[in-house]
């Protein structure tokens, strides 16, 4: 039987297969099924700063019954469905999930600017995390902030996050940097254990009957691994950080992809939601018999060979490559 075992953010996994934040972590059962299909860790769907900060000031319940108290943006934090994990009964989900299971526990905080909420790390950590992932889903769109302002606000919540705790930090980033390269080795060097690549923006969709703007989420396709693959295989070995692949991983095919291009971990989540908590052994039983097939024992054998570092044709992922596919369309 191949060898499976990986390293991420120092915890030594059974496996390369990551339960990604959603809400499969809601349930302690749900969980249990996914360690028994072969889970080698999970993340936590994310606690919000603005939960946080709410829970601070101590309101939660008389802002749901009074919402038109607060601004729109608040509004609807103290509405939504996240809420029923409050910042509190987060801290008490760790607490029991690491009483249940046996694969480590990674909690998620999703926040920006400011500082007050990160603080919160310390008690996520005190609550038994194993590790944390940050995740900076962040939107800017104001005109006179510049990508320099923006890259600082970053770099900046990782080393304040990083003196907070003990536990390995990864962030979690979209790939929407000018200098995507240069921002990740700079998260490195700020301190990052892990980058997690990367985000899905969730674009919202307009109703042009009642005209207005809805939020929608559609589940990912196994196409977005593509931008993850890329990505990985640029930056495998020339960070420290350990890389996660998340965003279109399906099947063990879309496993053997991020491996190759130098991740770590793949982290799954739509492909969970759609086929059942079942499909996590599927992959893992096909990951097997693919590592079998090809001759290959370990999974670790199979890290970065189409990595940047290992095939050293940086055209094949840079401009040249969009020359060539372009030239190859055949109508
Ligand atoms: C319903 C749903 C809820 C999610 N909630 C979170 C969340 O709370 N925090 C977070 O960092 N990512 C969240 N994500 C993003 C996933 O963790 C994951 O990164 C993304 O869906 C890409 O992986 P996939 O292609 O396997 O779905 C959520 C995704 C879905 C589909």
């Amino acid at each position: 039987m191949p060898d499976l075992a990986t390293k991420y953010l120092g915890l030594t996994l059974k496996n390369p297969l990551v339960v990604a934040a959603s809400p499969l972590s809601e349930k302690k059962e749900t969980l249990k099924r996914l360690e028994d299909a072969g889970a080698a860790a999970v993340v936590l769907f994310s606690l919000f700063a603005e939960q946080i900060e709410l829970a601070e000031l101590g309101h939660q319940d008389y802002y749901k019954s009074h919402p038109n108290a607060l601004p729109p943006e608040l509004q609807q934090v103290a509405n939504m469905r996240g809420l029923k994990f409050g910042a509190n009964q987060y801290l008490a989900h760790i607490f029991q999930l690491k009483k249940a299971l046996d694969i480590p526990v990674i909690a998620s905080l999703n926040g920006y600017y400011g500082s007050g909420w990160i603080h919160y790390a310390r008690i996520l950590e005190g609550a038994g995390a194993d590790a944390l992932e940050l995740n900076v889903y962040y939107v800017e769109t104001k005109p006179h902030i510049n990508a320099q302002e923006i890259e600082h606000m970053y770099l900046e919540m990782v080393r304040h996050i990083k003196q907070e705790i003990k536990i390995p930090v990864a962030i979690k980033i979209s790939p929407y940097f000018s200098a995507m390269a240069n921002m990740a080795q700079a998260l490195d060097k700020a301190g990052a254990d892990g980058l997690v690549l990367f985000n899905r923006f969730y674009q919202p969709d307009f109703d042009i009957e009642h005209e207005n703007i809805i939020p929608s989420l559609d589940l990912s396709t196994p196409a977005e691994l593509r931008l993850r693959l890329r990505w990985t295989a640029m930056l495998y070995k020339q960070i420290q950080a350990d890389i996660a692949v998340t965003g279109g991983v399906h099947t063990a095919v879309d496993v053997v992809k991020s491996i190759m291009a130098g991740a770590a971990v793949v982290q799954m989540a739509s492909a969970l939601l759609k086929n059942g908590v079942d499909h996590l052994s599927t992959v893992k039983n096909d990951l097997e018999a693919w590592l079998e097939a090809h001759d290959y024992a370990s999974i670790n054998e199979l890290r970065g060979k189409l990595s940047l570092q290992l095939i050293g044709d940086s055209a094949t992922l840079e401009r040249a490559n969009y020359i060539n596919v372009l030239k190859s369309y055949e109508s």
